[in-house]
């Protein structure tokens, strides 16, 4: 039995943001009040062995749940594989990722999905939730078996990494989604407008000599979908937010009631275009860095809540690939260890967005919209738990990173702020930044 005491409990499910005492159990949470004494332990302990921690100037709460990871197997794990991946999901602070489609091959039939929910079992770090295609080899064009494939356990559907171009296939996938109960997850991006574009079209692109996407690349594309989405009344997450139409646009469909739902991403809450610099294949990512009113747009679009969830977009890519010239490297940041201490650095800690706010859209909201355990901590929970230390720092080097990715803007970086316990199901699977 885990009695962690003291401790800053929050957990937006209950809407609890205090000091508590908890105690775990059978791989879930026991109890939760406000004090509790050595006898009244001993006597729920029942004879088993008292893990006892002292929670005093740390956070618990939730497990994060990731719902955009690129954990590239099968087909790619010289970038990452399932292995590598879930281990560093549980150094970050998540307890369970939904692993994209996008592999080689791209898991577009059931076989496919049970392959990847296996081996995430047979790594047992955080859970992790395969998520299927779309359409057939990711084409754009047929629809999968979607029933057939949530039967093998997918957590939702999408052609991550293009985008359906057919409108009239997006609406088909909204519709028949609907019979499975499931979201599909779309990546906003009219390649036409996009074309053979680098970074975000603007002012930095032109000092820099190259190819622009415009924000209206992906804003057409929100349209789009959001359209859709209140026609069929189908089930819709937005992937990567990162432009001010595109808040605007979704705030707005909120309000006439569209069932829709949208992540955005740490890189584009903490960095825009002005940082970048014709080496920095590192911070090459899709959707591109927008430009400064973009990321204030995103940080209140989070605030309010039009956004809802915080998603990592973890797109590891190889040394070698991202040393290729900017316009030949390859788009996507890899995460999932600094994440979390980066939100906390760049925006808790100058009072940007609250802790409170952070979990709730890292842990409560995805649990919520893709109906997944975890995310609470209410007594009865799955002990999916991160116990976080504000005082913690570390260097983030690539000798402690237990992905295969070091495509990090954060090397060599100073961090203080670390999940520095991670439990899946009561299981401790991380401690003091060793997985163990
Ligand atoms: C993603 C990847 O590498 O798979 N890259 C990225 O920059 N986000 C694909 C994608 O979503 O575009
Ligand atoms: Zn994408």
């Amino acid at each position: 039995m885990w009695w962690l005491k003291d401790v800053w409990v929050i957990d937006p499910s209950q809407k609890l943001s205090a000091p508590r005492d908890v105690l775990v159990q059978g791989g879930q949470v026991l109890e939760i009040s406000s004090s509790m004494t050595e006898e009244e332990v001993l006597e729920k302990a029942q004879g088993e062995s008292i893990d006892a921690v002292n929670g005093q100037g740390k956070f618990l709460f939730p497990g994060l749940i990731d719902v955009h990871t690129h954990l590239r197997e099968p087909g790619q794990e010289d970038k990452e594989d399932i292995l590598s991946g879930s281990r560093a999901a549980v150094r970050g602070g998540f307890t369970t990722i939904l692993a994209m489609a996008n592999t080689q091959p791209v898991i577009d039939n059931r076989a496919l999905v049970e392959f990847v929910r296996r081996q995430g079992e047979r790594a047992g770090y955080a859970h992790v939730l395969p998520i299927g295609t779309v359409t057939k080899g990711m084409q754009g064009a047929e629809l999968v078996e979607m029933a057939d494939m949530k039967e093998g356990g997918a957590a939702a559907f999408s052609d991550d990494g293009k985008n359906i171009q057919n409108g009239e296939v997006m609406r088909l996938a909204l519709e028949y989604a609907k019979l499975t109960g499931l979201l599909i997850i779309s990546h906003c991006e009219d390649k036409y407008l996009a074309g053979e574009g680098q970074m975000r079209r603007g002012v930095a692109s032109a000092r820099m000599g190259l190819k622009g996407i415009p924000a209206s690349a992906e804003s057409v594309i929100v349209a789009r979908d959001l359209l859709l989405a209140e026609e069929t009344e189908g089930k819709l997450h937005l992937a990567h937010i990162s432009t001010v139409e595109s808040v605007d646009l979704i705030r707005r469909a909120k309000k006439r009631g569209v069932n829709v739902t949208a992540e955005v991403n740490p890189h584009h809450l903490i960095f825009c275009d002005e940082v970048l610099g014709i080496t920095d294949t590192v911070l090459k990512v899709n959707p591109p860095l927008g430009s400064r009113a973009d990321r204030e747009a995103l940080i209140e679009g989070l605030r309010d809540g039009t956004l809802d969830m915080i998603a990592t977009d973890h797109a590891p890519h190889t040394q070698a690939e991202k040393a290729r010239p900017f316009a030949e490297a390859p788009f996507g940041i890899a995460s999932l260890e600094t994440a979390l201490s980066a939100v906390w650095q760049h925006l808790v800690v100058p009072g940007i967005i609250s802790m409170d706010r952070v979990v709730e859209a890292w842990s409560f909201s995805p649990a919520q919209r893709f109906g997944l355990q975890g995310g609470s901590l209410v007594p009865g929970s799955v002990a999916d738990m991160v116990l976080f230390d504000p005082e913690f720092s570390e260097v983030i080097e690539p000798a402690t990173l237990v992905s295969k990715a070091r495509n990090t803007p954060f090397l060599h970086k100073t961090f203080q702020g670390f999940p520095v316990m991670v439990w899946v199901e009561g299981r401790l699977v991380q401690r003091d930044r060793k997985v163990l």
